[in-house]
């Protein structure tokens, strides 16, 4: 229900059984509907970034994106945008089969 609660886990689990990439998309800084939530996602990347480093994944993996619910078109093109930049990683090194 809101970015904030999407545990740094969460992420690493995804990308370490195989995920491509992850993408957290919040509400804007200041349209959070629990308040605070996208705030505690900011400092939630941080920690993101230092795991993907540490096991050993590409930093463009991972993206976190501000998208209201009334930008259908900013939300296509940011997809748009990480697939792509996901195609052109090497495949995962935790892709199995
Ligand atoms: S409800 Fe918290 S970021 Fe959207």
């Amino acid at each position: 229900m809101c970015s904030g609660m999407v545990h740094p886990n969460l992420v690493i689990d995804a990308l370490t059984k195989g995920a491509d990439g992850v993408m957290i998309c919040g509400c804007h800084i200041g349209d959070c509907h629990y308040i605070d939530g996208n705030h505690k996602t900011e400092k939630r990347v941080e920690a993101i970034k230092l795991l993907l480093e540490d096991f050993g994944l590409e930093p463009e993996r991972f993206r976190l994106e501000w998208v209201s619910a009334s930008e259908g078109p900013r939300f296509a093109q940011v997809m748009t945008d990480m697939t792509e930049a996901v195609k052109r990683l090497p495949p995962s090194p935790y892709k199995t089969g």
